[in-house]
């Protein structure tokens, strides 16, 4: 079983850096708020996305779940790690619903979540973020 703790100190600067490039294609025209991800799958693969807003507001989507639904479209099915940054904020966590989306994708070492900000990169991961969580197997199929 892998761990969190086994992605090393490159994956994981690698993974910061393309959620960072991502966040320099957001589409914010009404928050002027970038957002930008990545997840890293279980082999290897880094995948990233960015805050998609809309004119209706509501339909706006954050950068987690454009990252996470484009690697589940890839084929992708378990996430590692997820990194998130949002250069205009202090730092970034992502909202509860991206929470959920995510937890979706953790396997069974856990997902660790890299939380870019102007004091570094906090590190915490998904079930200390969603604490007590539904998840597949509570569908008990
Ligand atoms: N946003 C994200 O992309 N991720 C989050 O976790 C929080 C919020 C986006 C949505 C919206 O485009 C902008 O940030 C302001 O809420």
């Amino acid at each position: 079983m892998s761990e969190a703790s086994d992605i090393d100190a490159g994956t994981r600067g690698r993974l910061v850096g393309a959620a960072r490039e991502a966040a320099g294609r957001a589409y914010v025209p009404y928050s002027n708020f970038p957002v930008g991800a990545a997840v890293l799958t279980d082999d290897g693969s880094v995948v990233t996305g960015c805050n998609v807003e809309n004119a209706s507001y509501g339909l706006t989507c954050c950068a987690e779940r454009v990252a996470a639904f484009t690697a589940a479209a890839a084929g992708h099915r378990t996430f590692r790690a997820v990194a998130v940054t949002a250069p205009a904020a202090t730092r970034a966590s992502p909202c509860g619903a991206c929470r959920q989306v995510l937890r979706e994708f953790v396997p069974a070492g856990g997902m660790l979540v890299l939380l870019d900000g102007v004091d570094g990169v906090e590190e915490t991961d998904l079930a200390t973020l969603l604490p007590d969580s539904f998840g597949p197997e509570d569908l008990g199929g």
